[in-house]
């Protein structure tokens, strides 16, 4: 048979676009292959879901048995309940009766009262135990409310506070008095700031180094600047990874828009490295070495606690190993690194995850405690990255701005911070920093153990997660009963704990006394009551079962009611 040129040329051109089609379709299962199975590693899917998800909640029955507890149990957690709040109601009446007052007006107070604890006990919560948010004073590793009640802070001040609030008092104090004959002259600057920057040089060991005015805003400078520089259009972040609150490296529910140059990929694997190796549009990864704690888990927070999954456990040695393919692939595909390291910077070592890991990044970000106590974000990065124009294409630039970036007080309170690393009395602190924490962490859960309380940490030096041995519903009612025995925990409850370096022995040993008594009060109450056939997976299937049922329940009333579609 004689095929003719235009048949041939016919099935040239097919067998090429079903080649193509084969490789297009092989990248986009390796991409799906490294994804995360959690819905934190499917954004978008967790959006969609999320606007699915119907509000309901438990009534004042329920809400004591919502784990199938027997009649006793639930009048003994009841008994329990009414207690706490008394103690809510006398010990914190006056920062009770000031938060709810300014709540009216501050959207952020009402977000954080709303989500302390799973939203089907909020209501009973909110009303009996409801948020004391306002403090007045600090001092050595406590503060105290406009009640006048200390109590040791394990907010850590979302990170910031790592050597203690009277060192940043200070530091503030200091920086002010530098530079007050300049005042907030914005645009020029004080002398200061070379300081800073050659400082800041020498513990990231890179080349350059810009400052910003919030950690989210470093990461949107280092993001944008490997864009520009690679001329690639996607960002790679890991599964469960915070990276603050800007659209493209927050992809999931919280952000009414898909992020579409995003790839959230799954931490600590092999086909993440895979799809690094293949695709041409990766300009950047994103590490919050922080996830070393739990890889690939979102921020632990109590809203979400609604069993005893949460889990946590830190291994230097394989996430170092981590870092060190990463760092090899991103090097081999000309992939901007970035270390998040606006969290973990300074806390975990004094050269940061970089030096912790020895693992050497493109671009670092920096920011909380760097600003000596005030807002900053920091980006330090490799020359040749950091360059905001092209020496022969002058309109092809890469545009930073900020009013009040480098704004001089903010500069001589960094100074004063970065100045004070240097002293042998906070060199001393960092010396034996993990065998200090690991070793605390390892008293605390041999005294729970001791006393049979179902609760364990988990840290990455001064950066804990508490996590439940036994299923329960109600491992988010920890919080209260720790602050009601004198531990202030951030909004996020127990999921967080940041302690800071000024925490003494003695200090360290009233913590856990205090952690224990809330924990042993909680079992007492009920609330920790156990059957063998409560499993983590029962519980999730009962709330699953919950949240169809309502959903049904929404649209028979839209069908059968008034006809309208449900909402
Ligand atoms: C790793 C990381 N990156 C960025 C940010 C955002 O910083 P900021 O809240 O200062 O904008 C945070 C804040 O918690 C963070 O932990």
């Amino acid at each position: 048979m004689q095929w003719g040129s235009a048949t041939l040329a016919f099935y040239g051109i097919g067998a090429a676009a079903v080649a193509t089609s084969v490789a297009a379709l092989r990248k986009r299962l390796e991409l799906s292959q490294a994804k995360h199975p959690s819905l934190s590693g499917h954004a978008g899917i967790a959006r969609r879901l999320a606007r699915f998800l119907p509000f309901y909640e438990y009534d004042a029955e329920r809400f004591f048995c919502s784990d199938g507890a027997p009649h006793d149990i639930a009048t003994h957690r009841r008994a329990g309940f009414k207690e706490l709040s008394q103690i809510y109601r006398t010990r914190f009446a006056e920062t009770i009766r000031a938060t709810a007052e300014a709540a009216e007006s501050l959207s952020d107070l009402q977000f954080t009262a709303a989500y302390r604890v799973p939203f089907q006990y909020r209501r009973l919560v909110r009303a009996h135990l409801p948020s004391a948010s306002f403090v007045e004073s600090s001092c050595g590793v406590m503060l105290t409310d406009l009640d006048g009640n200390r109590s040791y802070d394990l907010t850590g001040s979302y990170g910031v506070n790592l050597l203690g609030y009277d060192f940043y008092k200070e530091t503030i104090e200091r920086g002010a008095a530098r530079v007050r004959e300049l005042g907030p002259v914005l645009g020029a600057y004080h002398p200061l700031i070379a300081e800073n920057a050659k400082m800041l040089k020498e513990i990231s060991g890179l080349d350059e180094v810009s400052f910003h005015m919030s950690g989210t805003e470093a990461v949107m400078q280092a993001v944008r600047l490997a864009r520009y520089h690679t001329r690639r259009s996607h960002v790679v972040r890991f599964c469960g990874a915070y990276h603050g609150w800007w659209d493209d490296v927050q992809p999931g529910v919280g952000n009414p828009i898909a992020a579409r140059q995003t790839y959230t990929l799954t931490e600590m694997s092999e086909r993440a490295l895979r799809v690094l190796r293949k695709r041409r549009n990766i300009a950047c990864v994103l590490v919050n070495p922080l996830q070393a704690l739990h890889p690939n888990v979102s921020p632990p927070s109590d809203s979400a606690l609604i069993d005893s999954g949460r889990g946590a456990h830190f291994d230097k040695a394989r996430y170092g190993e981590w870092l060190k393919k990463l760092r090899a692939v991103c090097s081999e595909r000309n992939i901007v690194l970035i270390f998040d390291e606006v969290f973990v910077g300074f806390r975990l070592a004094k050269g940061g995850a970089q030096d912790y890991f020895g693992v050497r990044a493109d671009l670092v970000t920096y920011g909380k405690t760097l600003g000596g106590g005030l807002p900053v974000g920091v980006l330090c990065g490799r020359r040749d990255l950091m360059k905001r124009y092209r020496d022969d294409r002058p309109a092809d630039i890469c545009l930073a701005r900020g009013t009040f970036n480098s704004h001089p007080y903010v500069m001589a309170a960094m100074n004063e911070f970065l100045r004070a690393l240097k002293t042998p009395q906070i060199d001393a602190l960092y010396r034996d920093l993990d065998e200090v924490w690991n070793a605390r962490a390892h008293m605390l859960n041999a005294r729970l153990a001791a006393a049979d309380l179902p609760v364990r940490v988990a840290n990455l030096s001064s950066i804990w997660t508490v996590s439940y041995t036994q299923p329960s519903r109600y491992n988010w009612m920890l919080q209260y009963y720790l602050r009601a025995e004198g531990l202030l925990l951030s909004w996020i409850g127990t999921g967080r704990l940041i302690f800071s370096l000024n925490y003494s022995d003695a200090d360290f040993a009233a913590v856990v006394d205090r952690f224990v008594a809330a924990a042993g009060a909680m079992q007492q109450d009920g609330w920790w009551w156990h059957n063998p056939a409560l499993t983590d997976r029962t519980i999730k299937r009962t709330v699953f079962r919950e949240i169809i049922g309502e959903r049904w329940a929404r649209l028979r009333r839209a069908i059968f009611d008034d006809g309208q579609r449900p909402r």
